[in-house]
């Protein structure tokens, strides 16, 4: 088989975690063209990896590559079109997380991927970490018992990325939309993707945008537009499953948090475990409480992470493996974090039908 031809659409931050993947993977497909907005970035772009053609214009672009394999990597105001456009002219996508700004537009890109037969894989990056492999493989084996209670935590005390991150309409929500899907994904992924029945929701907007220098772990690397600070600085939901998995959910991007927080509990019949710093089970054995801790290192180790997620999108794409992260798991998630949104306008429960 041919190498792949592969495209990337939106040459920020995030495309370098892309790039990097493709380009170890040199003798099964190369990156021959990409595109983005910015002219002057774009071509910077080509001429560092080594890329053929650059664009302004993604359509252009789809319309003179012949692609098999396209990342859309923009902002997410743009997924949308971005991936139909490359679904429409006989691609393979990966789109970044989130899937797009809300469940209309993901139901529609997952139709253009039923129609085109081609396939649509979403960046769920934490579904390939070592921390949720390990994890995955001790649930399915039953070590937890049956799933009834998780917390997900994705906490920053200073960490809007800035730009279009902070503007609703080029992101569709704050650290919900932004660092929520990560944390709730991870968790359906490990119960097994459970479908979501209901949601109560709260956000809050109190403390604005960064409000001291420091702390910032990701920045959006867009300059040059007038962007406004529009979305929430906190969320926090609870969400609940048709297999009896209640999960609650906190996130922030401004909190008065004394140090940044990523974790996830999991509460099981037959013991409980978390991810961070380590991953640790909690039971009983022989009427003594225990705790476990699989030897190693089993923290989330961030080297390689992106390299698996596009080895494994290149896998699905030539040798037709199915695919761990698809559209109805981003679908599933944007339906979540809609009616987190919905619940926290209307200030009730909102079903999920
Ligand atoms: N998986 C992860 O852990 C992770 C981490 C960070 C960001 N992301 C996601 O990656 C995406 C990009 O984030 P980023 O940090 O790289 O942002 P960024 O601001 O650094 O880059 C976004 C780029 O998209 C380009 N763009 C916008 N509209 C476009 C269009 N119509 N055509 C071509 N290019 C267009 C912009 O010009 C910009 O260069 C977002 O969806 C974000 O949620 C994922």
């Amino acid at each position: 088989m041919e190498k792949i031809k592969v495209g990337i659409i939106g040459t920020g931050n995030i495309s370098n975690c892309h790039i990097g993947g493709y380009k170890a993977l040199s003798e099964l497909c190369e990156v021959v063209a990409c595109c983005d907005i910015d002219e002057e970035k774009v071509k910077k772009y080509a001429q560092t990896h080594a890329i053929k053609n650059y664009y302004t214009d993604f359509n252009e672009m789809m319309a003179k590559e012949k692609l098999q394999a396209v990342s859309v990597c923009t902002w997410n105001a743009a997924h949308m079109d971005a991936v139909i456009a490359a679904l429409k002219a006989g691609a393979n996508v990966i789109c970044e997380k989130p899937m797009a700004m809300n469940e209309t537009e993901a139901i529609k890109m997952k139709k253009a991927a039923e129609q085109s037969g081609k396939l649509l894989m979403v960046g769920f990056v934490r579904r390939f970490g070592n921390d949720a492999e390990i994890l995955k493989k001790f649930i399915d084996e039953g070590t937890m018992g049956e799933l009834y209670y998780a917390k997900a935590t994705y906490l920053r005390r200073n960490g809007c990325p800035g730009g279009w991150f902070g503007d609703k309409l080029y992101s569709g929500g704050g650290p919900l939309i932004d660092l929520g899907v990560h944390v709730i994904d991870l968790v359906r992924y490990l119960a097994g993707g459970p479908k979501p029945i209901s949601v109560y929701g709260v956000t809050y907007d109190n403390l604005g945008d960064n409000r001291a220098t420091g702390g910032q772990s990701w920045v959006s690397s867009t300059k040059g537009f007038d962007f406004k600070y529009t979305v929430e600085d906190f969320a926090s939901a609870l969400i609940r499953f048709d297999n009896g998995l209640t999960l609650a959910v906190e996130t922030s991007f401004n909190l008065n948090i004394k140090k940044d927080m990523g974790n996830i509990e999991l509460f099981g019949t037959k013991s409980g475990a978390r991810i961070d710093p380590q991953i640790e089970f909690f039971t009983d054995i022989n009427g003594m409480f225990v705790d476990v801790k699989p030897y190693g290192n089993t923290a989330l180790d961030f080297n390689g992470l992106f390299n698996r997620e596009i080895f494994h999108f290149v896998d699905c794409v030539r040798n037709g493996t199915p695919c761990k992260s698809n559209a109805d798991d981003g679908v599933m998630l944007m339906r979540i974090i809609d009616a987190i949104y919905k619940s926290a306008e209307m200030g009730c429960e909102v079903k999920i039908g």
